[in-house]
Formats: structure tokens, sequence, C-alpha cells
């Protein structure tokens, strides 16, 4: 019998295409000369803390994956192909190679449902991952050698209220985390979500330069503070009473359930998260949040 399966960590893992651009990795086409350090060596940070703790998988919510039905699960053994931005090709080419832990899949779809909620598998072999899932990957693993499940955005709720979808996303994290222990995996989270989302609409001639890179505007910012001193803090309870105004006040990329997903699959832990960093990214407000859960359970 399997042993007993536990969340190591999670992060808070967002996946502006720029980070991968700047940082030039082989997999990616387009060359820069460099830009968005103060998040890049964020995630350095917790590039090393994953190597250490050796997991068996790392899983990741994300918004650019949407599906209309349901709540959907990477179930292809190996994909692989071009992952290209619709919205930044020019940035954006990246050649992917991933395994996904199938038998982890099938126990999330069967957990799933038994919460109520719609939940498919997606067996496609030839589906095209999306750039969401792709960088919060290669941010936090960009050698590729653990095995990942994906987890689409089922944006429908959205449709009717916050409120609704925020719901949907608390029972999607209990069966994630029910998942995870009875296939007794060791595994990482990661929502792949940027904080404040309005943004500036031209680029700079030079895309990476940083001259040209500050918050949208001031509102946002004392919002993105707001919620990231919740989370230092460990006020896990005050953070999920705040989520839906700021959801509301800044566009915030939360609203596609990522964030909800994670923290209730660790079971809206209220220990002090770690920033490893917060930058801007066309505007935006981006930070890398480190939840790890092995504090304490040596
Ligand atoms: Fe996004």
């Amino acid at each position: 019998m399997a042993e007993s399966g536990k969340i190591l960590a999670g992060f808070l893992a967002p996946h502006p295409p720029h980070l991968v651009y700047g940082e030039n990795p082989a997999r990616n086409e387009p060359r820069s000369t460099g830009g968005w350090e103060m998040l890049r060596w964020a995630y350095e940070r917790c590039r090393e803390k994953i190597k250490a703790w050796k997991p068996d998988v790392i899983l990741v919510h994300s918004p650019h994956w949407m599906t209309i039905v349901g709540h959907h699960f990477l179930r292809v053994p190996h994909l692989q192909g071009i992952s290209v931005d619709p919205i930044f090709p020019h940035i954006f080419r990246y050649r992917y190679e991933m395994d996904v832990d199938v038998e982890l899949a099938d126990a999330c779809y069967e957990e799933t449902h038994k919460e109520g909620l719609i939940a498919k598998k997606m067996t496609n072999p030839n589906f095209r991952v999306d750039y969401g899932t792709i960088v919060s990957l290669h941010m936090l693993n960009p050698g590729w050698d653990i095995p990942i499940l994906g987890i689409s955005a089922n944006n429908s709720p959205y449709f009717y209220s916050t409120e609704i979808g925020q719901e949907q996303m608390m029972k999607l994290g209990r069966a994630t985390a029910r998942a995870v222990a009875k296939t007794g995996r060791r595994a990482v989270l990661a929502a792949s979500n940027t904080l404040s989302h309005l943004h500036f609409d031209r680029e700079p001639e030079l895309i990476e330069d940083m001259n040209k890179e500050v918050i949208f505007n001031n509102s946002q910012y004392q919002w993105d503070m707001l919620i990231l001193d919740l989370m230092r803090k460990g006020q896990t309870d005050r953070l999920m009473a705040v989520l839906p105004e700021f959801m509301e006040k800044t566009a915030a990329e939360v609203k596609s359930g990522g964030l909800t997903w994670m923290l209730s699959a660790m079971g809206f832990p209220q220990l002090p998260a770690q920033v490893h960093g917060y930058w801007t990214v066309i505007g935006t407000g981006n930070a890398v949040v480190e939840w790890d859960l092995t504090q304490g359970a040596l």
C-alpha cells in the first residue's frame, strides 16, 4: 500500500512570458538582453528548494488553459511541442517536453467528481500546452526532470459570480489534497497567477527596457502590498476575505482560481509565507511567494 502522500509546499508562480524571454533559455527562440531580474532571481531561490526536496510531482493550475465545461487534468504520459504566446509571439516560442503524472491525474479526476464538480481527463496526445502552465513550470524547474500535472481553469463559474467560482476552487483544492494523499505523492503546488492585472498596451522599443517598467498606478501597488502583507503575516483567513474585493479593484488574475485552489489544498495554512520577490511586468504586479509546509514537520 502506498505511503500517505503530502503537499510539501505551494508557490504563487506568475507566468509573464517576459521572465522566460529575459532568461534566454535554449528552449525559447527569441533572444533578449535580460530584464525582470527581481522576479527571475526570486524564482532561482525557489528552484534550489524544490531540487532539495526531490518532489514526485509539481501540480500547476493555469488561467490560460480555459475550459468551459468542467475542470480538466492533463492525462497524456508525455507531451511535447512548441508553445507560442498568442499575445507575445515575438518573445515566447518555447519548445516544451514534459512527463505527466497520469496516475495522479486519475486520482484527481475521481476525487473532483466526489466533490460534485464536473471533471474531465485531457487525453489528446497532440494537445498544445498553454504558456501559463509552461512559464510557471519552467521558472520553477527549468530542467523539466520532475513529472507534472496540469489543471485547467474552468471559467464557466465566473459567468455567474466570483463567489461560486471561488467555492468551486476550494472543492477542487480539497479533492487535490485527497488525491495526493491516496497516491502517496510528495507534491509541490503552483498557482500560476499574477496579482494586480491592469497593464499598459504599448511596448517600448527595447522590450526589456527596465526604465519603462513601472506599476500601472499606485492604487494597484497598494492593493498588491496589502495582499502580500497578509501572506507574509500568515493571515490566510483575512486574505481569503479580502480576495473578492482585490479581484474587483485590480482585475487580479487570481480570479481564475489558482490561488484559492492551492490554499485550499494546503488547508488554508496560517503560517507566514515567504515573498521571494515582487516586480512589475508591463505594469502588472507579480510576486513569487512560497508556503513551505515542511517547516517543523521533519
Ligand atoms: Fe496571464
